[in-house]
């Protein structure tokens, strides 16, 4: 038999997810064409389209985004036109050419005010312009009735870019004390891992017939004092005190959700994924970002 190769293009492929989804794909027999905004900019409806039009896409795994929570709060029209109108163009442009979307979204959409796993069907509540922004997205694409797998995820971090795992790894390093907030919990997401999970889904053809909304992150829960303390521990930096704070003695003006574990039990069981423990993986990061401080 002939084995065609399916064609997907990864949008916002410079990020930190677009960049794992890069290496979780070296060994696929189908073809994955990484794009940032310099060679497909989502907010221009017209090279979408034309994008999708030509180019014989099976699927779009959607990585762009704008992803400043803080910054969102004072740009809410910008952060905007990125996660929910690009969306829409890349949503309403997949439908006409029918191909399947996949597209990441946040627990931000949740107010995290629970004390229970949060499942896909639980009352969406965002409590700041980011969740806001990102819901409006969610909801673009359902109302464009396109083929859509959309993936809520939460606390992404991994050896690329920014994030909180490098910014521990850097301060612990740097500093001989730091403060940590240790009244919001949730599970932390390794990249890699998200990423490892939607090659699986999109090599083995999952996707066909399973479209909805899921929530992945990985297994367990944790504050981010400990994901601090943990990171320390895994990239060698002890001497740094790392002590517990509240969120209240540090006023931000970005609502953050205190509660935000995700329910992962239906993605689990649609996709027959394996999830890892958030300090296995984490402990794996650790290595790859010492890997990078040596190179
Ligand atoms: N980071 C988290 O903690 C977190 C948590 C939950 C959910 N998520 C979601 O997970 C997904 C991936 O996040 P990430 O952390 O990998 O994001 P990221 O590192 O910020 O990457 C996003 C990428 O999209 C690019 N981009 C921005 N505007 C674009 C445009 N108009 N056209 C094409 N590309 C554009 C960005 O380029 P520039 O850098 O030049 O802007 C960047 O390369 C996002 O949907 C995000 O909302 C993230």
């Amino acid at each position: 038999m002939i084995y065609n190769p399916m064609r997907i293009l990864v949008t916002g492929a410079d990020g930190q997810l677009g960049r794992c989804i890069c290496d979780a794909s070296e060994s696929s027999d189908n073809e994955y064409i990484f794009t940032d905004v310099d060679d497909i900019d989502i907010t221009d409806r017209e090279a979408v389209n034309l994008c999708l039009k030509v180019n014989n896409f099976d699927v779009v795994i959607n990585c762009a985004a704008f992803t400043d929570v803080e910054r969102a709060e004072e740009q809410e029209e910008i952060a905007y036109d990125i996660n929910c109108k690009a969306v829409k163009y890349l949503a309403e442009a997949a439908k006409k050419y029918s191909v399947t979307l996949i597209h990441i979204s946040t627990d931000y959409v949740f107010d995290g005010k629970g004390n229970q796993p949060i499942g896909e069907g639980s009352a969406v509540a965002p409590c700041g312009a980011y969740g806001r922004t990102k819901l409006a997205g969610e909801k673009a694409i359902a109302e464009s009735q396109c083929q859509a797998i959309i993936i809520r995820t939460a606390w992404l971090y991994s050896e690329y870019g920014r994030n909180f795992v490098k910014t521990m790894e850097r301060l612990t390093r740097e500093k001989d004390s730091i403060n940590v907030v240790v009244d919001q919990v949730g599970s932390p997401t390794y990249a890699r891992d998200l990423a490892d999970a939607i090659v699986s889904i999109v090599d083995r053809g999952d996707f066909v017939g399973h479209y909805g909304t899921y929530h992945f992150s990985n297994l367990g829960v944790c504050s981010w004092y400990d994901l601090a303390k943990m990171t320390a521990e895994y990239t060698g930096y002890n001497g740094c005190e790392i002590r517990p704070c509240r969120s209240s003695e540090y006023p931000s003006k970005v609502c953050r959700p205190s509660y935000s574990v995700l329910d992962k039990a239906k993605i689990i069981e649609t996709f027959g994924l394996e999830i890892p423990y958030w300090i296995d993986s984490l402990r794996k990061c650790a290595e790859r970002i010492k890997q990078g401080r040596n190179e």
